[in-house]
């Protein structure tokens, strides 16, 4: 059986385009796999401070013994699955806070990653990621590429742990016109639903 973690960023609850759209590579992966749901839109994770460094370089206080178990918590889910699904909505032409803390705590040296004096090597091999972008306007195709600072950010980081198998689903225009936006969402919606079925298929 296949284990799928996703992460979900978007702070709008129901109301959300990308997690709508993750619900439907669900809808088609699930009969297949086990799921675990980190939504960060939901719950929060604070921002990076001293005391999480201090839990990553080994101190022993509470506040850095308390860091250092939650980053452990999100690495292990990270550990444990097969595919990782990421609900990304691009805020501000970039990732939303949310999706930066998680990734501030998952990418660990030493831990999913460690440097050598040819480059840093990445320990979580042999995943693949499912990555559904959800933008107001559009950076993909005739878009303002230059600006789009969320794709090529997603994509370095999570090479930078070893995960290189990486599908990016774009949901673009969703602000552009109502017409555009049924457009986008359901095209990103039938490339999930593909995608979750492949899972499946490959699971069986
Ligand atoms: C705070 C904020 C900033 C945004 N910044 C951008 C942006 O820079 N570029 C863009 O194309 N859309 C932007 N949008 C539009 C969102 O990407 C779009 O509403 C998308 O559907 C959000 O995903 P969600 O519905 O899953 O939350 C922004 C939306 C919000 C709320």
């Amino acid at each position: 059986m296949q284990n799928i973690l996703v992460v979900q960023s978007s702070v709008l609850g129901d109301a959300s385009a990308s997690r709508g759209l993750v619900g439907h590579f669900l809808d088609a992966a699930r009969p297949g796999a086990s799921v675990t749901v980190r939504d960060l839109g939901a719950d929060p994770l604070p921002h990076l401070s001293g005391a999480t460094l201090g839990g990553f370089s080994g101190a022993d206080s509470p506040e850095a013994t308390a860091e250092r178990a939650l980053s452990d918590a999100l690495i292990a889910e990270l550990q444990a699955a097969d595919v990782v699904v990421i609900g990304a909505p691009m805020y501000n032409f970039g990732i939303t806070s949310n999706l930066k803390s998680w990734f501030d705590r998952v990418l660990r040296a030493g831990v999913t990653f460690h440097y050598t004096a040819e480059g840093p090597v990445g320990h979580l091999t042999g995943k693949r990621a499912i990555v559904v972008e959800t933008r107001g306007g559009f950076y993909g195709e005739g878009g303002a590429t230059a600006l789009d600072a969320q794709e090529p950010h997603i994509r370095a980081m999570l090479n930078f742990i070893g995960i290189t198998d990486i599908v990016f689903v774009r949901a673009e225009r969703l602000a552009i016109s109502p017409e555009a936006r049924t457009e986008s969402l359901a095209a990103a919606a039938d490339e999930l639903r593909k995608l979750g079925a492949e899972g499946l298929a490959q699971a069986a």
